[in-house]
């Protein structure tokens, strides 16, 4: 996958699937999939670090992981989050931003919003960097928007949506993520750009579709929005060996002279 192929899978209609990635580990088991495109996304700070919300990625964080991916998944095509406030503190600091995430192995990046952004992903992009927008619910606004909710209800943000989608793609992005928008404004949205959309919690006519890995794994069974579909119960699945490790170990049944040493 490349920024090319993302373009032609819009005009050949076929959907682009994405999800999220943090580590080694899982980027090498995704390496092995069909998967068209891995996300390094600051939800990070929220899966792995537990903090509460997206505010809390820093560039050295993001680094680190889309290192630790990018030696895992050699052969997929892999987009970096631009950490919360990085795009809002001057040319200067995108830049090295840019810089770090990309000498990191990151081979696009993603900007939510487009109040300020316009210019300096235009810049990016100039530079030679693909940029992905992000529109919608962003939740490194999360204290601004007043919580998770679905964007662009009513006609007039909408239209707001629809129009920052455009100035997006006059700006240069390559694709689009729309998170929490009414179905019918997914479908408006895409229908609206050349470039592919990719939609979370965004109704089926989006170009593509992204869920973050813990929650198509069912790693944590209690969050369960109206847009996620459960692949699998990875939080039994994780018990469950834990507990026969654990049973086994007290019972005197692991490890046997078979997986030991002589
Ligand atoms: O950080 C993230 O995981 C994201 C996806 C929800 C699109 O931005």
């Amino acid at each position: 996958m490349n920024v090319h192929t993302f373009a032609q899978r819009k005009q050949q209609h076929q959907k682009i699937s994405m999800v999220t990635c943090y580590d080694h580990w899982s980027a090498q088991i995704l390496n092995t999939t069909e998967i068209d495109c891995l996300l390094v996304g600051d939800s990070l700070a929220v899966v792995m670090y537990g903090y509460e919300s997206t505010v809390h990625a820093t560039v050295d964080m993001m680094t680190l992981h889309v290192g630790a991916v990018a030696r895992g998944a050699p052969d997929k095509f892999i987009v970096a989050d631009m950490p919360f406030l990085t795009c809002s503190k001057g040319l200067g600091v995108a830049m090295d931003t840019v810089e770090r995430l990309m000498q990191a192995g990151a081979h696009a990046v993603k900007i939510e919003g487009d109040s300020h952004q316009v210019d300096i992903i235009h810049h990016i992009v100039e530079a030679g960097v693909p940029v992905m927008g992000h529109l919608g619910l962003t939740p490194q606004s999360i204290h601004h928007l007043g919580g998770h909710r679905v964007q662009g209800k009513d006609e007039v943000n909408a239209a707001k949506i629809v129009e920052s989608a455009r100035r997006l793609e006059a700006a240069g992005c390559f694709s689009l993520v729309l998170e929490c928008v009414p179905t019918v404004l997914g479908g408006c949205v895409s229908q609206a750009l050349k470039i592919p959309t990719i939609g979370i919690g965004a109704g089926p006519q989006t170009d593509g579709q992204v869920l973050v890995l813990q929650d198509l794994l069912g790693v944590n069974p209690k969050f369960k929005p109206k847009f996620l579909r459960q692949y699998a119960s990875g939080h039994s699945v994780v018990g469950d060996a834990v507990n026969q490790f654990h049973g086994d170990v007290v019972a005197g049944e692991f490890p046997t002279l078979a997986e030991s040493y002589r």
